[in-house]
């Protein structure tokens, strides 16, 4: 008997960052195809690079995987060279990956630019994968509890009731990610911040929606240690990066994340 909530989907992301050309992307698909088999109750979602997003989209097996963009933009069309919108992706993708801290720190994302993201998806059809998470210095300044509130409130500030259903919230404290400090979150730590998002959820929205709303946990998450993160009471997943460009670690991520489902 584990901590596994059986109402919601165990969902594992893969986040292959600014890594891996298309040619790259499509064979570590292929590698993970012959790995990883149809698990019901688990959805695998990959979020390579924008540009490989269409040619795996042709190559993916949609009950195995399911396909995520790591960013977009928020208006759905007009002149913001370089930019690709939710609109555009509504086709090919089914999750996209909103205020990524990576988004927010190097490239000035704001929590305002993350609400009209999160609305975008939501209007294209596409499930916001929204990411939540202190820094080092916020923590330090015993900021952490504030920017949280801050980051979730404003991140569903336009959501209804009924759109809260496709989203899906992780938290993941930037001090824990191997690109940033790469310091282990201490399992108390994860439980008391996502008992903490949920209360925020159970305060806007009633205790039917924060019952519901998967919550992920992210950083530093690898084949090794990810039992114990799914073990903490309140996680629904994994949102994995630096493990997940490795395909022996990420199938046998999700092979325990399957054997937990069954194990409930
Ligand atoms: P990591 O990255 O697993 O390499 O820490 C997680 C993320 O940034 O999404």
């Amino acid at each position: 008997m584990n901590a596994m909530n059986q109402d919601r989907k165990t969902l594992i992301v893969a986040n292959w960052k600014m890594h891996l050309n298309v040619h790259q992307s499509s064979l570590l698909l292929h590698r993970l195809s012959e790995r990883i088999k149809v698990h019901r109750n688990i959805e695998v979602v990959l979020a390579p690079s924008m540009l490989s997003l269409q040619p795996l989209a042709l190559e993916i097996d949609r009950r195995k995987f399911k396909l995520s963009a790591q960013d977009a933009y928020f208006k759905d069309e007009g002149g913001y060279t370089g930019e690709v919108s939710f609109a555009m992706l509504g086709s090919l993708v089914q999750y996209c990956i909103v205020g990524h801290s990576a988004r927010r720190i190097y490239f000035g994302e704001t929590l305002e630019m993350v609400r009209d993201k999160v609305q975008a998806a939501i209007r294209n059809g596409i499930t916001p994968i929204v990411c939540i998470g202190e820094t080092k210095q916020d923590r330090d300044a015993g900021e952490g509890r504030r920017v949280i509130h801050d980051q979730l409130t404003t991140a569903l500030m336009n959501v209804t009731s009924r759109d809260l259903e496709k989203v899906v919230l992780v938290y993941e404290p930037v001090w824990a990610i191997s690109t940033f400090d790469g310091i282990l979150a201490k399992p108390n730590e994860i439980e008391k911040a996502i008992a903490y998002m949920r209360m925020q959820v159970r305060e806007l929205y009633g205790e039917r929606a924060a019952s519901k709303v998967s919550i992920l946990y992210g950083g530093s998450v690898n084949d090794q240690d990810v039992r114990g993160y799914l073990e903490v009471p309140g996680v629904d997943g994994a949102l994995v990066g630096a493990a997940s460009l490795n395909y022996h670690q990420f199938s046998a991520i999700v092979d325990v994340a399957y054997r937990m489902r069954l194990e409930v």
